[in-house]
């Protein structure tokens, strides 16, 4: 039994992928993306983003995105959204304002708005914030585009204190409120998430995210999840995964691990494939474990178009399909955990 069939047996809503639109005419590759016992749902890598949807200030661009949207539709895929706010790809007419506080808080309500109001109904989570996604979710019997929204806008820096981006030295902590509240409106139904990295263990960055969520939950500010990217490295996964996971759903939050790979320091050995498939199966049994967790997301399944070595050079190899398109060590430790 494939990947996406076993993590729903296990109670979980998908196992899925991210997936990019230059991706799509590799017809190898997207045999094995359509196949839904493998992947139930889909993050577009890219094609949601700020640059992507609103190069210039109130022209909006959905072709990417809708283009990821159909692809999940027509094989019964949930989609998460990727994302409303975040400091990176930004268009120069947004990271290279100066807006007054009025100004911006209007630009972001406008983006998180049109956005999420554009893929109403289709996504089932959405990064809202750092990231911000969203995600919107079905029932289980409708059709499943979901979208998740979550704000992905990795707010914070990895000691805790707050990115110093165009949004947090214009508003303050307010322009989570403000993205937050902009996708609820344009989408009661999609399920916002934070979205951010390093916040899988035990430290400063985790500690923050906690309060951040809990001052959100006091304020009554629409969040309705977690997300943890997990991009880790082998032989590293956090060993207070699953407890962190259990401190975000204890507030009443759900959890999305949202952009797994786990890379390693190049050439791949066999000692190294084998440590990795240890380390993805103790991923997915933390997640496994606490019923908030709601599913995983890994960050491609292939390294073929992995985001990792031209970000890290020399590593690489952290996906769970090899360049040739073929399973790695880690798949079976995926399918191991899940079953
Ligand atoms: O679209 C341009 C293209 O026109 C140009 O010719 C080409 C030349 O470099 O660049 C293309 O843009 C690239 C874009 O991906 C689309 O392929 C950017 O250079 C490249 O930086 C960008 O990388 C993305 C990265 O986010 C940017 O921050 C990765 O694909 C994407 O996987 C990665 O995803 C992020 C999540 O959104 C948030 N969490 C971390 C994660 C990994 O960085």
């Amino acid at each position: 039994t494939n990947s996406n069939a076993l993590a729903r047996a296990a109670g979980k809503l998908y196992f899925g992928t991210a997936t990019d639109n230059s991706e799509l005419s590799d017809s190898a590759y997207v045999a094995i993306l359509n196949d839904n016992t493998y992947f139930g749902q889909l993050t577009p890598a890219n094609s949601m983003k700020w640059d992507a949807t609103e190069p210039q200030q109130g022209t909006f661009l959905f072709s990417g995105g809708d283009q990821i949207v159909a692809q999940a539709k027509a094989h019964n895929q949930l989609m998460r959204g990727h994302n409303c706010v975040w400091y990176n790809q930004l268009p120069s007419w947004v990271s290279g304002g100066h807006f007054t506080a009025a100004q911006l808080t209007s630009i972001i309500q406008n983006h998180c708005g049109t956005l999420v109001g554009h893929y109403k109904g289709q996504i089932c989570e959405s990064d809202t914030v750092g990231m911000l996604s969203m995600v919107r979710r079905r029932s289980r019997s409708k059709l499943q585009i979901p979208i998740a929204s979550h704000p992905e806008p990795e707010p914070f820096n990895d000691d805790g204190t707050w990115r110093s981006d165009v949004f947090f030295t214009t508003l303050g902590t307010s322009y989570v409120d403000i993205a937050l509240k902009a996708a609820r409106a344009a989408d009661p139904s999609a399920k916002l998430y934070i979205n951010d990295y390093n916040i899988e263990q035990t430290g400063a960055k985790a500690t923050a995210m906690l309060n951040l969520v809990k001052d959100l939950k006091s304020r009554s500010i629409p969040i309705d999840g977690v997300g943890l990217q997990c991009h880790f490295i082998v032989g590293q996964v956090p060993t207070s995964l699953q407890s962190i996971i259990q401190q975000f759903t204890a507030l009443g939050l759900e959890v999305a691990l949202t952009e797994l790979d786990i890379r390693m320091t190049l050439p791949a050995t066999s000692a190294l494939l084998n440590q990795q498939e240890t380390d993805y199966k103790n991923v997915i049994a933390a997640c496994k474990a606490v019923s908030g967790c709601v599913g995983v997301t890994i960050w491609d399944y292939t390294d073929k178009y992995s985001w990792v070595p031209s970000t890290f050079g020399g590593q690489g190899e952290a996906c769970p399909w090899d360049a040739n398109l073929q399973k790695k060590p880690a798949y079976s430790g995926i399918t191991a955990a899940w079953a």
